[in-house]
């Protein structure tokens, strides 16, 4: 057992991160409407290279112009390895209103991304009299990101989110698929004649957990592409929940509802942690580490569980 305390998450609702490309300005009121906690305004891969400058333009114009509520607001850059990000980030820093919450920065895959990055918000935000720093997210999508995972949760203090990119991720891998998060067809076992199929995220997303609840980072569950396969965006968010990510990105407004049904705690969920919390005084009252609820038992570790359930709840308003 470490002495080391394990570092809180941000205490943000980030059930749903809601994402639009910049080159799209007609659908930014609409996305500043919708129930999502986490907005992201794109200019990497959803932008093609001759929008870039005006998908820029246009996000910066919306930051300020939009009433944007009391939503996280992100803005995606370019990678590091693109011709564009280095002005994606002097010009949002400079020209962006203070309402910009957070710049993601895509495909890292060291913590030296983070740095560079880093380096070059503090001086356009010294250079501007920022006064509320800019946060990052990551996107783990290559290899070498889920390589170095940890070390990126680490890397540097701005950091508040970090989202599975699954699309990016499998190619980086190398894997043989083409669909973006969710089963895959060829990925599946065979038991007495019958298939069933797995998740092949399984191990990014734990990795993911992991580093991000080592660093006091929220873990994200990336882009679900089918937006017609409701089922599956609902059966792939439960599977991350279960695991302990907090969110879900929608790339269509209807995966939104979808998220943060699933990343609320039901009430029966919340009030089943409340009785094992109440459960658990009672056995401390009389002396003992452990009892038995519903027929199962609960200990000191279900403290903690029940715990996070109802924190959850608490902070998103569902209690
Ligand atoms: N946010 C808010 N509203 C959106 C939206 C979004 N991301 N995408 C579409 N809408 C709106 C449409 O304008 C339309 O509004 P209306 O009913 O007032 O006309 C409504 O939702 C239904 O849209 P629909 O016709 O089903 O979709 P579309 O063909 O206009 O767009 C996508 C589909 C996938 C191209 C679009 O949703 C999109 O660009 N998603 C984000 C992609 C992205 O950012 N990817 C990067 C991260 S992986
Ligand atoms: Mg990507």
């Amino acid at each position: 057992m470490s002495f080391r305390i394990q570092p809180a998450a941000p205490a943000c609702p980030n059930r749903c991160q809601l994402f639009g490309p910049g080159s799209r300005p007609a659908i930014f009121e609409k996305m500043a409407a919708s129930a999502a906690d986490v907005i992201n305004l794109d200019l990497e891969d959803s932008v093609a290279p001759d929008d870039k400058v005006q998908a820029r333009a246009n996000v910066i114009e919306a930051i300020g112009d939009i009433d944007w509520g009391d939503k996280t607001l992100s803005v995606r850059i370019n990678g590091l390895d693109t011709p564009y990000w280095y002005r994606d980030v002097i010009e949002v820093v400079e020209k962006a209103s203070h309402r910009l919450d957070r710049i993601m920065i895509p495909k890292v895959g060291c913590a030296a991304d983070l740095y560079a990055v880093d380096a070059l918000v503090t001086a356009a935000e010294r250079a501007t009299g920022r006064e509320k720093p800019i946060k990052f997210e990551v996107i783990i999508e290559s290899a070498a990101g889920i390589a170095h995972v940890e070390d990126i949760a680490a890397g540097s203090p701005r950091l508040e989110a970090m989202s599975l990119g699954a699309a990016d991720f499998a190619a980086s891998m190398g894997m043989q698929t083409t669909g973006i998060g969710g089963t895959q067809e060829d990925y599946y076992m065979v038991r007495e004649g019958q298939r069933y199929w797995p998740d092949p995220w399984h191990w990014a997303q734990a990795a993911i957990v992991a580093a991000c609840r080592t660093h006091g980072v929220l873990p994200v569950d990336g882009p679900f592409g089918d937006f017609s396969d409701d089922d599956g965006f609902i059966a792939q968010s439960r599977r991350s929940a279960t695991l302990g990510m907090v969110g879900k990105w929608a790339i269509h407004p209807k995966q939104v509802a979808l998220a943060n049904e699933v990343f609320t705690p039901s009430a029966e969920k919340v009030t089943e942690a409340r009785e094992i919390l109440a459960a658990m005084e009672d056995a401390k009252a009389s002396g003992s580490g452990a009892t038995v609820y519903k027929g199962r038992l609960v200990d000191i570790a279900s403290i903690k569980q029940a715990e996070v359930i109802v924190r959850q709840a608490e902070m998103i308003g569902a209690a």
